[in-house]
């Protein structure tokens, strides 16, 4: 595994973690092949890469000639055997341990033996998804947080069997794409879910204790507690689902009760109400 040298990245699941981390990767300069699960969605994916990448051009942050270039490094596939070539793979599927850990297998029969195999999750084991390999070594948490492209932190997560290589590739790939870097072991929730989870899991439940709407709560903590912005709009952005199934690792893990999902939230994932991609959760939203 070498960490200087690496120039192909394949992204695995291209939603709002996966897109935004291949924005990241085809902007610092990574050929990357980007594989979903239907041709839709991965031409979603291009379409919403290329659009953040323009409103760069027209904000000044970026020229369009390094736009296009960006773009073009770009692929996407619905075919895992095309991320043959890459050199590091990042996993950004949906949050459930069984799909992650077949893909996981699955990968290991496609990639050179010396790539490295790190997966976004949030609030599962990397041990129990590397377990699923032949070569656990290889694998490593790489976690990103929402939205990817704007957000500096990238924990990278040492799972039981991680060598030390496939760490510091992690590393360098992270900081290449421009993150701030926090190495830790592979414990429920790392460190900034372990503790934002229950908080945001508390303060839902503040909105029936103090009887306050969503609106009041969010301007509450951005205005006396210096949030960038409110918990209820921070849920939405996440996806109540997303947020609700973290909870529920995070419960079955430490058994403590703040990590519980609030029924309000279980009661708005039951009935659809998923946030700002389903055009309503705490908030509606246009378009
Ligand atoms: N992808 C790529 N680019 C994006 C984007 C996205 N998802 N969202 C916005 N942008 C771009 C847009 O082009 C936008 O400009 P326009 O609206 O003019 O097009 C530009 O970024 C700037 O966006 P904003 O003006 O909205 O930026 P801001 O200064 O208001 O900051 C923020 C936005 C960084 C999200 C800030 O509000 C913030 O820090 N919020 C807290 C987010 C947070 O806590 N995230 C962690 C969630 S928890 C998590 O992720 C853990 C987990 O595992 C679930």
């Amino acid at each position: 595994m070498s960490t200087g040298t690496l120039d192909r990245i394949g992204v695995v699941g291209l939603g709002a973690m996966g897109s935004g981390i291949a924005q990241l990767a085809v902007e610092a300069g990574y050929e990357v092949v980007g594989r979903e699960v239907t041709t839709d969605l991965a031409d979603a994916a291009v379409a919403r890469i290329g659009h953040f990448l323009s409103r760069k051009v027209e904000k000044g942050a970026l020229d369009q000639a390094a736009r296009d270039a960006a773009v073009s490094r770009l692929t996407v596939t619905t075919d895992v055997g095309r991320l043959e070539q890459c050199e590091l793979v990042i996993e950004a599927i949906v949050e459930e341990l069984e799909p992650k850990r077949e893909l996981f297998a699955a990968l290991e029969d496609v990639v050179a033996p010396t790539a490295v195999l790190a997966t976004n999750t949030s609030a599962l084991s990397v041990t129990e998804i590397a377990a699923a390999t032949r070569a656990p070594g290889r694998v490593v948490g790489m976690h990103f947080f929402n939205p990817a492209p704007l957000m500096p932190l990238v924990e990278v997560v040492r799972a039981e069997l991680t060598a030390d290589e496939a760490v510091e590739t992690a590393v360098a790939v992270a900081e290449r794409l421009g993150k701030v870097v926090v190495r830790c072991h592979d414990t429920p929730g790392f460190v900034v879910n372990r503790v934002l989870i229950p908080l945001l899991n508390d303060c839902v439940r503040v909105l029936d204790e103090a009887r306050v709407t969503p609106d009041a709560l969010d301007t509450a903590m951005r205005n006396g507690a210096g949030w960038p912005m409110g918990p209820c709009t921070l849920i939405d952005l996440v996806g109540i689902d997303v947020h609700v199934h973290a909870s529920e690792a995070l419960y079955e893990k430490l058994r403590e009760p703040r990590m519980a999902p609030p029924p309000r939230l279980v009661a708005m994932r039951n009935a659809g109400l998923l946030g700002r991609k389903r055009g309503r959760g705490f908030y509606r939203y246009d378009g």
